[in-house]
């Protein structure tokens, strides 16, 4: 079979703990022909550990390492892909943008609480405390605005969110999106 082999420039969601990346990532990836990365999975893959699992034996640092590890991965040799990053990843990764085009799905802490399952919270560390997880929430607020290309209203249905970053990739990169 003969097939030409175009490879995208990477997406890159960010935003806090259930605003929604995973979901988006995985329409959004299906919709722009590229594949759907999560880097919370790919750690937890490498590691043969859960996340919980990783804070509670080697600490938040060591996780942190991980991520940076992760996006220097990526930024070398990942193309053509979208990729949810951890809540804390633009934190501890300054150029993001190296890896892709960077998109914050922007929720308020309020929808985030409603949309976070038990299960889910159990998962996130860091979300175990619902009072740290709020201070940590509008911590980070302007640090996702300031290293997203676009920030997007997350509060809405899936497709509505990717048809409106596609639209963006379309009207700001046209043809070599
Ligand atoms: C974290 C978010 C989690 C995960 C880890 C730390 C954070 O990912 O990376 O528990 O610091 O916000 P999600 O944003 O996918 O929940």
């Amino acid at each position: 079979m003969d097939t030409f082999l175009t490879c995208n420039k990477n997406i890159l969601l960010i935003g806090f703990m259930g605003s929604g990346k995973s979901t988006v990532g995985r329409m959004l990836a299906h919709k722009s022909d590229r594949y759907f990365l999560d880097v919370d999975t790919l750690i937890e893959a490498s590691e043969g550990r859960t996340i919980p699992t990783i804070f509670k034996e080697n600490g938040e640092a060591y996780f942190r390492e991980l991520e940076k590890k992760s996006a220097q991965w990526m930024a070398t040799c990942v193309r053509g892909s979208v990729i949810a990053t951890g809540g804390g990843m633009p934190l501890v990764v300054k150029e993001l943008h190296t890896i892709g085009h960077v998109i914050y799905l922007k929720l308020p802490f309020e929808k985030i609480l409603e949309r976070i399952t038990p299960e889910e919270r159990a998962k996130r560390p860091l979300f175990h405390d619902l009072a740290k997880a709020k201070q940590l929430f509008e911590m980070r607020e302007k640090i996702y605005e300031a290293e997203a290309d676009i920030t997007l209203n997350a509060d809405r249905s899936v497709e509505e969110i990717v048809n409106e970053t596609l639209l963006w990739l379309d009207e700001t990169h046209g043809s070599t999106t």
